[in-house]
């Protein structure tokens, strides 16, 4: 599903974010990416969607070489991600339905089902009684939700999560990582960068992979 080989990503002012990481991640794994901030894990998000293009080595997403890619194909490959961004970017002035419907726009699903799946997408992160509540009235924890729901509505092969535990309490947080690992049904890979390393349950989780000074080092669970 992801292979980096290699993988460098310097910005033009010549920060180096990542510095040659290797990394392979298989269709239906829960991958944690872990770092304190600053370290590149963002960054890695951003390759991975296209976003940034790598500087130096290779980098294959969903079996779409992501050094050359182009706007067309990378709007074809988004179909398949279902991304949680850490400034979570909710609407305001749009009721959560609304939100969560936005998350479809671009995908081949008929316009009459956009409803049902939203509100099938809402009850699984458990907000059905927010349906028509306004973005910006929303708790962080139920904002977190919302763009959960944006994510997983989309049906994506994979779900990129950055810091979404950031700002929560700890029971929220784990509520939060427990719904990103029941998605992992229907081969579903599930990506998500914290530095909350200590909210992990370590059993669910098939990679832990810890970024430092953009240089990628493999961990095992007891480590953490
Ligand atoms: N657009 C950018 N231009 C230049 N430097 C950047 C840019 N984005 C991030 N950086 C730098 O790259 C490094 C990694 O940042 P980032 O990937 O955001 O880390 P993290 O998400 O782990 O906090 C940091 O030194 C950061 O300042
Ligand atoms: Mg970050």
């Amino acid at each position: 599903m992801i292979t980096a080989k290699n993988l460098s990503l310097q910005y033009p002012d010549g920060t180096i974010a990542l510095n040659e990481i290797n990394l392979h991640i298989k269709a239906g794994e829960l991958v944690y990416i872990t770092g304190p901030s600053g370290s590149g894990k963002t960054s890695l998000i951003k390759l991975l969607m296209g976003i940034e293009k790598p500087t130096a080595g290779q980098l294959e997403v969903l079996s779409h070489s992501m050094n050359r890619i182009d706007v067309k194909n990378r709007m074809f490959l988004r179909q398949y991600m279902g991304p949680v961004f850490q400034e979570l970017k909710l609407i305001n002035g749009r009721t959560v339905l609304d939100n969560v419907i936005l998350g479809m726009r671009f995908l081949p699903i008929p316009k009459q089902q956009w409803k049902t799946l939203a509100t099938d997408a809402l009850e699984k992160v458990k907000l059905s009684h927010k349906i028509l509540s306004y973005a910006e009235n929303l708790s962080w924890g139920e904002k977190q939700r919302v763009a959960i729901a944006r994510a997983i509505v989309r049906r994506p092969s994979l779900i990129i999560a950055d810091e979404p535990t950031g700002n929560l309490d700890r029971k929220n947080a784990i509520n939060i990582l427990e719904l990103l690992n029941s998605l992992r049904q229907e081969n579903t890979s599930v990506i998500i960068t914290t530095h909350a390393t200590h909210l992990i349950d370590s059993k669910l989780v098939d990679q832990f992979i810890q970024i430092a000074a953009g240089q990628l080092e493999a961990k095992s669970m007891e480590e953490f």
